[in-house]
């Protein structure tokens, strides 16, 4: 079996197992204001940086597909372990992780050692959908913070831009996520910003044709040609679509029109069996809505089984007598 397969299989075995135990108003005795904290903070966040919302989100899924939703995303490299913040998909590309610190931080103020980081993603990404205009819905929680992460595992499992509707369906059939699952998801693509280096293939050589991808439409590529010209900077930004500070269905009629950003978004028009839910979630976007409420709940019910901690800083391990922790350039063994 791929090791991915195998991984996947054992994820969703032990998603069935442990989703169980997550549930809504988990913090309801323990901290009855964590909700209230964490909407707060990504609220303040918004207004000072508006893509945060996005980049906030998109943390739910790069923690969740690699060994559940465990918080092992926000864990900083160490002298003994590569994290994941710098894989293929995530280096220079994932952020806003100082608003994840600035929840925690208010939250350990409220309640210390209570409430997870994995749990703060959840309701954060939760939150940054409300805040900017999405759905609303009931986050279950009670997950535990990893006592690892894993750079391999994320390279392993992340698709790259370059991926098409077809990998992405097998993919995510892998974690028990449906095709409409993955459709309704790929939406969140309707908020937040992606880099010249994710379309640069598209725009100049397109699978190695030398040529542009002809289901690119006419004016966006020549748009996208003035902002990402051939060995410009790769880091600049462009927006995911029309309107990337609004959670709406505006991201599926830009596929319709051929105004996909990314090959991954894109190819859910041209792929048949993706395409009728492109088509669904453009004309109707309380549908698109309810199903993308409906995935991310899915989403976060991804769970390892391994065993956790409540992390106090979600960008390190607890100390305890076992762990070595790498900080400010110094090692230190903690007993
Ligand atoms: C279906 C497969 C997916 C692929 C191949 C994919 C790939 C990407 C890529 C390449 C970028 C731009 C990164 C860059 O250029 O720096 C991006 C951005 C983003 N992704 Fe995805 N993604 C997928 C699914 C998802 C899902 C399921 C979510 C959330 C539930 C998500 C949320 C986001 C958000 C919000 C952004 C913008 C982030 C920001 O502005 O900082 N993506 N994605």
């Amino acid at each position: 079996m791929h090791p991915l397969a195998a991984l996947a299989f054992c994820l969703c075995t032990a998603a069935m197992a442990a989703a169980a135990d997550l549930r809504p108003g988990y913090y309801a005795d323990s901290c009855p204001q964590a909700e209230f904290i964490v909407r707060d903070v990504m609220r303040k966040a918004s207004f000072r940086d508006p893509r945060s919302q996005a980049s906030v989100m998109r943390l739910q899924f790069h923690d969740c597909f690699v060994n559940g939703c465990d918080g092992s995303v926000l864990l900083d490299d160490t002298p003994t372990m590569m994290g994941e913040k710098l894989s293929l998909s995530n280096i220079n590309s994932l952020r806003s992780f100082e608003v994840v610190d600035e929840v925690k931080e208010a939250l350990e103020a409220a309640c210390p050692e209570v409430v997870s980081c994995a749990d703060i993603i959840i309701m954060a990404s939760r939150d940054a959908v409300a805040l900017s205009g999405g759905p609303e819905w009931e986050v279950k929680l009670g997950r535990k913070d990893s006592l690892t992460a894993s750079y391999e595992d994320s390279n392993e499992i992340m698709p790259s831009p370059r991926s098409n509707a077809s990998y992405l369906v097998d993919l995510f059939s892998k974690y028990n996520l449906s095709i409409q699952d993955l459709v309704s998801l790929s939406g969140s693509h309707s908020i937040g910003k992606g880099r010249c280096f994710s379309v640069m293939f598209r725009l100049y050589n397109q699978s190695g044709s030398g040529k542009p991808d002809p289901a690119m439409e006419l004016k966006y590529r020549e748009k996208l040609d003035k902002i990402c010209p051939l060995g410009g900077d790769e880091n600049v930004t462009v927006a995911l679509d029309a309107t990337p500070e609004v959670f709406d269905n505006q991201y599926f009629k830009d596929l319709v029109s051929g105004r996909g950003f990314l090959n991954s978004d894109e190819t859910l028009y041209t792929f048949p069996k993706t395409r009728p839910f492109v088509e669904t979630y453009r004309d109707d976007q309380q549908k698109f809505y309810k199903d993308f409420a409906q995935g991310m709940i899915r989403l976060g019910d991804l769970q390892s089984g391994r065993p956790g901690e409540i992390r106090r800083n979600c960008r390190l391990v607890n100390a305890n007598k076992h762990s070595f922790i790498g900080y400010g350039g110094k090692n230190m063994e903690v007993s």
